[in-house]
């Protein structure tokens, strides 16, 4: 069995922030998101993963590497545009040699173990297995409607959908699919869908097995989204506190890495500060990853994502925000009295 994750495309709905970075490498709990794909797949027992990339292939190369940090060996295929999720598929043929596969979204957290499906996968050995996910905003979504346990149909962000089972974004297949992502042609935007190659399979009597799960799961290309794992993963760590605590209060779930330092201020966990943070006369409230090297000076930050080498300084208190990466927030008493931006293209900034 071998691994494809997709980790190119682009993050459209995370502009500014993909305007300079993968969407898949933007952290949840200090962790890029595609870490945890990579991680999910090694704990399966995979060892060969293929991670397609497309423009933003050196900062993802840069970021994973040879994979010998995971106990993987990753091989980088490169795609020449986003044109689809089965055409990532297509390109992934000579790579996959004829074995069965875990395609896994990079963009996507999975908590829940894929090594059950996996076992499952290998036992039965239908063509496809596929995820699917009870969700309340299904026309974001690929849709399945099933008939019992047998997958009927399959359509990709329906107006009207006609269940509310998404699917996740994780699928297994054998090398069937070869013939399926061959056989069709684009959708009406553009893109070789995952969705009709999987409806071909089915309509040529194939066996795609679906599997609902019950376990969490988010797909982070959205703000809200993201900030939701972030806090879903936050509350699953354990506290650990290496960094240097000068008069501080550290209550709860809290993560302080090695050389961070905290001086008079309160962390109230889940969070986590990275490495050579420094928080100083702040708080940090629940929810709140701080990145490497991040300085919050007489602040409070509730609820935010902030990337590394980025500062916030006397700013009353920030919230639900994300914030990328050396940025600089800071109050000024510098006359006129009024707020000097330097803000990119499509940024969001609430003002009071
Ligand atoms: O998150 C689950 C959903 O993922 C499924 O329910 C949908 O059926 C499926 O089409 C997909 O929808 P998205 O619109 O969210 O896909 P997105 O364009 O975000 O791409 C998913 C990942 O694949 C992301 O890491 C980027 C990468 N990608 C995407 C395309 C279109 C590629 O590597 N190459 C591509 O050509």
């Amino acid at each position: 069995m071998k691994g494809l994750i997709l980790s190119g495309g682009r993050g459209t709905r995370l502009r500014p922030i993909t305007y300079t970075s993968a969407k898949q490498l933007v952290p949840v709990a200090n962790k890029p998101i595609l870490y945890y794909g990579i991680e999910a797949l090694a704990a399966c027992g995979i060892r060969e993963i293929g991670i397609v990339v497309g423009d933003t292939h050196q900062e993802i190369r840069d970021a994973v590497g040879d994979g010998s940090r995971f106990g993987v060996r990753v091989t980088y295929l490169q795609q020449e545009a986003p044109l689809g999720l089965a055409h990532a598929v297509l390109i992934s043929e000579a790579f996959m040699a004829g074995e069965p596969f875990v395609m896994y979204l990079g963009d996507n957290l999975v908590r829940e173990p894929l090594r059950p499906m996996v076992d499952r996968f290998t036992t039965d050995h239908p063509s496809a297995q596929i995820f699917l996910a009870h969700v309340p905003n299904a026309q974001e979504f690929g849709v399945a409607e099933l008939a019992g346990d047998r997958v009927v149909r399959l359509i990709e962000k329906p107006k009207r959908p006609p269940s509310d089972l998404a699917l996740v974004g994780v699928y297994m297949f054998d090398r069937t699919v070869f013939q399926a992502v061959k056989a069709i042609t684009p959708s009406a935007r553009g893109e070789l869908e995952i969705t009709d190659a999987i409806q071909w399979l089915i309509d040529q009597g194939h066996t795609v097995r679906p599997y609902v799960i019950s376990g969490w799961w988010k797909d982070t290309g959205k703000l809200e989204d993201m900030l939701e794992a972030n806090r879903i993963v936050l509350d699953g760590l354990e506290r650990r506190v290496e960094g240097d605590i000068e008069r501080s209060e550290i209550v709860g779930k809290v993560i302080v890495e090695p050389g961070a330092k905290i001086v008079e201020s309160t962390v109230r966990g889940p969070a986590v500060i990275g490495k050579n943070a420094v928080i100083e006369q702040s708080y940090i409230g629940p929810f709140t990853s701080i990145g490497d090297g991040v300085v919050v000076r007489q602040s409070e930050v509730e609820h935010s994502i902030v990337l590394e080498g980025s500062s916030i300084t006397q700013v009353s208190r920030l919230e639900s925000s994300l914030i990328g990466r050396n940025v600089s927030i800071y109050r000024s008493d510098a006359k006129p009295k009024s707020y000097k931006l330097v803000i990119g293209d499509r940024s969001d900034v609430g003002l009071i």
